[in-house]
């Protein structure tokens, strides 16, 4: 049992922001749902701040870093306007994402190879300002390498083609993906790189990718919050209906 280390949920709460953005106004708040998450064991909460603000905003990083207890992993896309955002907010860590504004979400790893000019100075900067690198990779032995090239230190490895797999029902592909994520963390792990995870998980990928001892960290958030609502959605069902009880009571004792 001495290779395994504790292993840390970061729980990502862009999509509480995606649902207060569909009406406006400021409910349900990410910052509220963080500190629900960090009440209930999360060791650290993730947000993006993506380009065209779809659902983090600016203020709500603000808020994250000023009020949380636990670090906050601001993801974002490797450019010069975040990278002044980041230093100016200090989070604990950053997490370079790829971004295109037509993907629903971050949709492949960054290819840190072909990148490695324009990333290297948003790493170097990143890293003078004391906040953790993290580049988010496919587990590909070359982007991996290019990791260490660029002295990040911590890769999160896209769980996301593992997981869209399994959903399909593609067995051969799943197993396949999933040799890959397991050599990959442990090739990183080897060569001196901090391992983390994400993107698709839910509780029966999380549980797998929980065994593989080089991974110290998951970045969980889409799966969490449609959770929410399935195990919460009853007990605010609940609460509505004793305020309109407790409503109709009043009236009628004042009647
Ligand atoms: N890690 C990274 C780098 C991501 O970009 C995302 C998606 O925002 C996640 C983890 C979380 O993925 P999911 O929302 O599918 O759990």
């Amino acid at each position: 049992m001495s290779g395994f280390r504790p292993i840390r949920l970061g729980v990502n709460v862009d999509h509480v922001a995606t649902v207060r953005n569909a009406r406006g106004g400021q409910h349900p708040d990410p910052l509220q749902a963080a500190e629900i998450a960090i009440a209930a064991g999360a060791d650290g909460i993730t947000a993006h701040l993506r380009e065209d603000r779809r659902h983090i905003r600016d203020d709500d990083i603000a808020r994250l870093k000023e009020h949380l207890r636990k670090p906050l992993n601001l993801e974002m896309a490797g450019t010069e306007d975040m990278a002044a955002i980041a230093i100016t907010t200090r989070p604990h860590a950053a997490c370079l994402v790829p971004e295109r504004r037509e993907e629903r979400t971050t949709e492949g790893g960054l290819d840190v190879v072909t990148h490695r000019h324009e990333l290297a100075d948003v790493v170097t900067a990143l890293g003078k300002a004391n906040i953790r690198v993290s580049l988010f990779i496919a587990p590909d032995e070359r982007q991996i390498e290019g990791a260490v090239a660029l002295g990040a230190p911590v890769i999160e490895i896209h769980t996301g083609a593992w997981c869209d797999a399994l959903a399909a029902g593609e067995t051969a592909r799943a197993a396949a993906e999933f040799t890959r994520i397991a050599a990959g963390a442990e090739f990183g792990s080897r060569l001196g790189l901090e391992v983390h995870a994400g993107h698709g998980l839910d509780y029966s990928t999380a549980e797998t990718i929980a065994a593989l001892p080089s991974v110290v960290e998951l970045n969980i958030g889409h799966f969490l919050i449609g959770e929410a609502i399935a195990i919460g959605l009853g007990a605010a069902v609940e609460q509505m209906l004793a305020a309109m009880r407790r409503g109709r009571v009043m009236a009628k004792a004042a009647s």
